[in-house]
């Protein structure tokens, strides 16, 4: 009787998804992921003894006079939206992102507009029903940016539509003396050095995994500029977060995979993906403990500032 190795199974059936069944997930580029399975994999991000809502409640609270107008781009389910709407208790708020199934968890607010679009094309848009005197993005905006670079390589009608809609919005969807307050992910922190590296396989815009995100360096390099031109006074904070636990390497995976790296390996073909399974596993468990636990240390920034004039 013949015997089968693992490796010798794997490659004739592809059964990397056997192995990790969640790998199955389709998850739709523009639908992004089932708001369920968003919440159930997303993980508490806190610095501070704080997380990422309440360090944007505190934004919020800063603010006077409260806005009577404003803009979230990238409202997945509502998370930030809900905090906005307890926070700011008059404003009316138009709230943006490209996922429907996203916008259909959204809460239900008399003071709440949804609209499914892509962020930079709602800012560019002459539909954009501007100027907002706040506009705010937690966790989304690199999305946007990232699909427009990347569409640039090969699409030269839109080189810089990621850069136009950077600045736009800066300088003309915020009304003078209006404010805006971006969370956005670091890519060099411990939590996304794992998945980066496959990220540069999704897009080649990601090829340079020891430099920040393409996204972080326009948008800080929009803002150095509107800095020095004094159209905007503004400045990016760094979050040293706290550690984000998994029970194991099969937990971690799956939110690796289906989270960050937003199930764009999950269709590669089997060697691919297998090998990128090996990778990350291997990524992962430079920071496993001896009880198994994952333990990674994310980090992120906060643009934030006024625009001038
Ligand atoms: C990580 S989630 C953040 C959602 C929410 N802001 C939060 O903090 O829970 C990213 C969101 O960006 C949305 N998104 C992805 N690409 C987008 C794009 N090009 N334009 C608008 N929204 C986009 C996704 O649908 C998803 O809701």
């Amino acid at each position: 009787m013949q015997h089968h190795t693992k490796t010798d199974k794997q490659s004739e059936t592809g059964s990397t998804i056997h192995d990790h069944p969640w790998l199955a997930h389709l998850i739709d580029e523009k639908e992004y992921l089932p708001p369920s399975y968003y919440a159930k994999l997303l993980k508490p991000y806190r610095a501070g003894g704080r997380n990422d809502l309440e360090i944007f409640g505190e934004f919020l609270s800063s603010l006077a006079p409260i806005p009577a107008r404003a803009l979230e781009l990238g409202c997945g389910s509502g998370r930030a939206t809900s905090v906005a709407l307890r926070l700011l208790p008059t404003v009316e708020l138009t709230a943006v992102d490209l996922s429907s199934s996203m916008l259909s968890a959204m809460p239900l607010d008399g003071r709440l507009r949804t609209l499914c679009s892509d962020i930079c094309a709602y800012l560019l848009s002459a539909k954009c029903e501007a100027p907002y005197e706040l506009i705010f993005s937690l966790w989304a905006f690199s999305h946007s940016v990232h699909m427009w670079l990347g569409r640039a390589r090969t699409d030269p009608t839109v080189f810089d539509t990621a850069a136009r809609a950077v600045r736009t919005m800066l300088t003309d969807r915020i009304s003078p003396g209006g404010r805006f307050f971006i969370m956005h992910f670091d890519s060099l922190s411990e939590e996304q050095r794992v998945a980066m590296p496959q990220w540069a396989k999704v897009d080649a815009i990601f090829s340079d995994v020891e430099s920040q995100s393409p996204s972080f360096r326009l948008i800080a390099s929009i803002i150095e500029d509107l800095n020095r031109r004094g159209r905007v006074e503004a400045g990016v904070t760094h979050f040293q977060g706290e550690a984000i636990e998994y029970d194991g390497i099969e937990q971690a995976l799956e939110t690796y995979f289906n989270f960050h790296l937003e199930g764009r390996l999950n269709r590669a073909p089997a060697a691919e993906l297998e090998k990128a399974v090996s990778e990350v596993t291997s990524a992962l468990e430079r920071h496993q403990d001896r009880s198994g636990r994952i333990v990674v240390v994310p980090s992120w920034f906060v643009f934030s500032g006024t625009r001038v004039e």
